[in-house]
């Protein structure tokens, strides 16, 4: 038996599910990080469970992900999975089973699990109560999967543009920026390059926010409406270091 969870993050809280369902899982197996291979590559995978982890964005799968799935190939009766990390409101998981129906493969669960957000501010309290439950939520998809649950998942549509895209002129770089250009490191999309030891933004952003929320200085202000000023978050148990890998950096 072999599982592989491929995984998509910006500030840790998919990874640090993806970590936590994988050690719990009877036939735990490889994280692979859907934010680090090419567009061009066309995967295989002939894994027997897979799964997917990732965070909603504007309420579906971030565009690099849902490309990386449409691009995967599934061998037949794998047993698929997948896991969205959101702050208050998703439907990805129809969508992502339209995008695997296309190909002749299918969702056999799903689960949506409250994380601290890094999007619109949510209270810390509610931040602080949701990582505490974390790991429980974890054993639990785990076991289910373990048990090889099998639910009944709607096959939504995946005709909607993908979308998030995010402009230049909403990040300012403040004074205290040091050029360490960990921001440009941390980008899944190399849409930020160091000029004159600052940074800059390109055209190409899916709106992670990993540039401001790893920000060692948090030198980095938001002109976007919605997140102005909020403060900068990662998953407690997720370092710089595990976005550099995940990366290539
Ligand atoms: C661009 C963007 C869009 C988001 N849209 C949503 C959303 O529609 N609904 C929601 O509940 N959370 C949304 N969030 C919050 C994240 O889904 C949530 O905080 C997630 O756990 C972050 O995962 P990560 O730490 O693995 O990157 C959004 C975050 C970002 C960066
Ligand atoms: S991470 Fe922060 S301090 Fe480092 S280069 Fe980027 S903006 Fe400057
Ligand atoms: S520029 Fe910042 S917000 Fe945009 S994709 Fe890169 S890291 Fe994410």
């Amino acid at each position: 038996m072999r599982t592989i969870i491929y995984y998509y993050t910006s500030t840790g809280n998919s990874l640090y599910l993806a970590r936590e369902i994988n050690s719990a899982l009877k036939t735990s197996g490889e994280l692979v990080s859907m934010g680090n291979i090419s567009e061009y590559e066309v995967p295989y995978s002939d894994a027997d469970i897979i799964g997917f982890v990732y965070p909603a964005y504007s309420m579906y799968m971030p565009w690099i992900a849902e490309k990386f799935v449409r691009r995967l190939e599934i061998k037949q009766d794998t047993y698929i999975f997948a896991v969205v990390t959101y702050a208050k409101y998703e439907r990805s998981i129809a969508r992502l089973n339209a995008v695997l129906h296309a190909k002749s493969r299918h969702l056999s669960y799903g689960k949506s699990v409250k994380m601290p957000g890094n999007f619109i501010p949510i209270k810390e309290e509610k931040n602080k109560e949701r990582l505490s439950v974390a790991k429980n939520i974890a054993k639990g998809i785990a076991s289910e999967i373990n048990q090889n649950v099998i639910q009944t998942i709607k096959v939504g549509s995946a005709r909607k543009q993908l979308h998030n895209n995010f402009r230049p002129k909403w990040f300012q770089v403040r004074d205290m920026c040091i050029g360490c250009s960990i921001c440009t490191k941390v980008c899944p999309l190399d849409n930020v390059v160091l000029f004159n030891g600052k940074p800059n933004w390109k055209e190409r952003c899916i709106g992670c926010l990993g540039c401001f929320h790893w920000c060692p200085k948090n030198a980095i202000e938001l002109g976007f409406p919605l997140i102005r000023g909020r403060s900068q978050y990662h998953h407690p148990e997720v370092v710089l270091q595990d976005i550099f890998r995940d990366r290539n950096k």
